[in-house]
């Protein structure tokens, strides 16, 4: 079986996919990069793709600072709290302070946000307001498509690994990757890269399993590639023991915000009672984060989460008393927030809607069960894993500023959205956003570096041979056995995800183990992931299809066994309700309120762990 043949295309900047943050750099750098060339490559195509494909119900990051609702100020202080007292003030400033104007572009661009009769937003919490936002994605793609031209984007192209130079290793050069339509290596050849490819899902096994594989909160396309991409080559990581567990309606994983904070709804055990009420205490032995308002995300999984664990589930969102209540035996009023009810979902999340019509829930009358989720690893929602990157010029201490901003600690190579750590609640608004100033960031960047990367051609000839050996490797050994799935030679890309998943539910802290774990299950935990990474050397793929599914889990694995080293590394317990360290229960501001951080080292095989200062920035 021969090799494919290989398109090189040569740009100043090369943007890693088309999501919310990739179409925000390519919007963004059509105004500052004049006769630069801009590409964009997108293994999907960019209408669809992405965590905000499937529509969203709120634009969840936005200030109101023409309404005076909030500041930039007021953000840093929530977000912070809200991650246990861990997060980037610099990164985290830098979004709230741009964010509103990212949102009156997209409602320029046709975005349909609720209003109120005298025309201002309407609201849903502090800093969420709601959208009729199921054609969110195509609504930012046009702009970005616009901007750097249908000929500059690559769309269904499956990044696998990034390139870096020939003369420094420590220097981006490009990407490279396969068509998966067509039988092609794409070599991008660059002198920025900004990676903008998404968190993770399915990384830990999920609750629906087999043929519910499928459904998962975040989306199942979310892969791990930004990882994936840096973490081989190099690029410090932080806060990758980092984790969200989102709290959503069982089976259909229909989010909760709205629900909670528009709807005014509560969840109640078994027994009626409201655990943010009986479990009040408990929020004090986590001063002070746990006694601010709102109560960080993972204390309110917490006290759930001991409900659960003293056997008093099911756990029901009271959809129903909450609607009777808005409606106040008004039909009309019912009406609408029955509308309103169903368009929460129908906007964003289909498969609750079909949950409830497939059970026969009238949201109105029968409340809905929700559950703790299984694991994602993120950078952009409640999650705050990703790179380590330089902050903006103008707010960053010099611990965390190394000349352009979002620049990780490879030369050259920005990163936005999920792929960024340490900043979190960005949302869709905010990783539009952090695109567009990483995008700005590259641009100045390529000004004063404006020389040519260097590609290695060895690097681009074996990675052309690893890329497709999954495909050689099943022509070679199909008739080894009667079932392709059943072979002593190879093992398939959904072998190697479910083998992933086991190993990150049973000893990662997953759903199974009660998100909990210790040293030793650690270890061993990576004992076999380090097996599992030599294991995917013998992956086999009978397509294009399953070829790039067999980069995904290789992506996914780079993130799993990161995550359990990091989760080694903090030896505290400071995200209850999010993981568990067994041996060490309690939060410990003394030693640990510091950034975790890591760096692979390809040649020696070794990941080296270490912290980083927290600075307070705004008082
Ligand atoms: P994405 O938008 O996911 O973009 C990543 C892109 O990279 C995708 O286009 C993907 O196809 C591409 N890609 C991945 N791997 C590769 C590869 N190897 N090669 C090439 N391309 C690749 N936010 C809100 O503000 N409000 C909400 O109501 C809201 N609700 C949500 C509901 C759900 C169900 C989900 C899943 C998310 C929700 N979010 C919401 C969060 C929001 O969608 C994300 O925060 C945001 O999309 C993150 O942006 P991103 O650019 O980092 O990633
Ligand atoms: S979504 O992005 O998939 O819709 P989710 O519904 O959990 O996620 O959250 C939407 C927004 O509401 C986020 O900004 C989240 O932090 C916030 N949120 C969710 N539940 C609560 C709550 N009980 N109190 C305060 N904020 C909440």
């Amino acid at each position: 079986m021969s090799l494919p043949n290989t398109e090189t295309i040569e740009c100043d900047l090369l943007i890693i996919g088309g999501g919310m943050s990739g179409c925000g750099a390519a919007f963004e750098s059509k105004y500052w990069s004049g006769d630069m060339n801009v590409v964009m490559v997108e293994k999907a195509v960019i209408e669809r793709s992405g965590a905000t494909g499937e529509g969203l119900s709120a634009i969840n990051c936005y200030m109101g600072q023409r309404y005076g609702w909030n500041t930039p100020e007021d953000f840093v202080k929530y977000v912070v709290n809200d991650m246990m007292g861990l997060a980037r003030e610099d990164l985290v400033y830098d979004v709230g302070r741009h964010v509103d104007s990212s949102v009156h572009l997209l409602e320029e661009w046709g975005l349909p946000i609720w209003k109120k009769d005298n025309g201002d937003y309407e609201r849903i919490g502090r800093w969420q307001i709601p959208i009729h936002g199921e054609s969110i994605k195509p609504i930012t793609a046009e702009p970005a498509r616009k901007a750097i031209g249908q000929e500059n984007i690559y769309e269904r192209v499956n990044i696998t690994h990034l390139l870096t130079d020939a003369n420094d290793p420590q220097r981006i050069a490009g990407a490279i990757g396969f068509g998966v339509r067509e039988n092609k290596f794409y070599v991008f050849k660059a002198k920025a890269v900004l990676i903008t490819c998404g968190g993770a899902s399915n990384v830990f096994r999920p609750r629906s399993i087999n043929e519910g594989m499928g459904r998962t909160w975040y989306s199942v396309f979310a892969t791990g590639a930004a990882y994936g991409l840096m973490i081989p080559i190099g690029t410090e990581m932080t806060q990758m023991e980092h984790r969200f567990v989102p709290t959503r309606f069982k089976d259909g994983y229909g989010p909760v915000g709205m629900w909670f904070q528009y709807f005014g709804a509560k969840i109640t055990n078994s027994k009626g009672e409201d655990y943010t009420v009986t479990r009040e205490a408990e929020l004090h032995k986590y001063k002070p984060y746990g006694l601010v308002v709102p109560t960080p995300t993972p204390l309110r999984n917490h006290q759930m989460f001991l409900d659960i664990k003293d056997g008093l589930g099911p756990m029901y969102m009271g959809t129903d008393k909450a609607m009777q209540k808005i409606a106040g035996g008004d039909p009309k009023k019912m009406r609408k927030v029955q509308e309103e009810a169903w368009e929460d979902f129908l906007d964003m999340t289909i498969s609750q809607a079909l949950t409830w019509a497939s059970q026969d829930i009238r949201p109105e009358l029968t409340p809905s069960e929700v559950v703790l989720a299984e694991p994602y690893i993120m950078g952009s929602h409640s999650g705050e894993s990703g790179a380590w990157v330089s902050g903006p010029e103008d707010l960053a201490p010099s611990d965390y500023f190394w000349g352009y901003n979002k620049m990780t600690t490879i030369k050259g190579l920005f990163a936005a959205g999920d792929g960024v750590g340490a900043a979190p609640h960005k949302f869709s608004s905010g990783s539009f956003t952090e695109g567009r100033l990483a995008a700005k960031a590259a641009v100045n960047f390529l000004n004063d570096n404006p020389e040519d990367s260097t590609l290695n051609d060895g690097q681009v000839a074996s990675l052309r041979d690893k890329i497709w050996a999954p495909l050689e490797r099943f022509e070679k050994h199909k008739g080894a056995s009667t079932a392709e799935e059943v072979n002593p030679h190879y093992l398939t890309p959904y072998q190697g995800l479910v083998r992933l998943q086991k190993i990150m539910d049973e000893y990662a802290g997953g759903t199974s183990a009660w998100y909990t774990t210790n040293k030793p299950t650690l270890e061993r935990g990576i004992q076999l992931i380090e097996l599992l990474r030599e294991d995917l050397n013998k992956l086999a793929a009978r397509d294009r299809h399953e070829l790039m599914r067999c980069w995904e889990v290789v992506h996914r694995t780079w993130v799993g066994e990161s995550h359990m080293r990091h989760l080694l590394h903090r030896e505290e317990t400071r995200w209850p309700g999010y993981y568990y360290r067994s041996d060490f229960p309690d939060l410990d501001d003394s030693k640990w309120r510091v950034f975790v951080n890591s760096r692979f080292d390809s040649e020696s095989n070794e990941w080296e762990l270490f912290t980083k200062p927290y600075i307070n920035l705004i008082e």
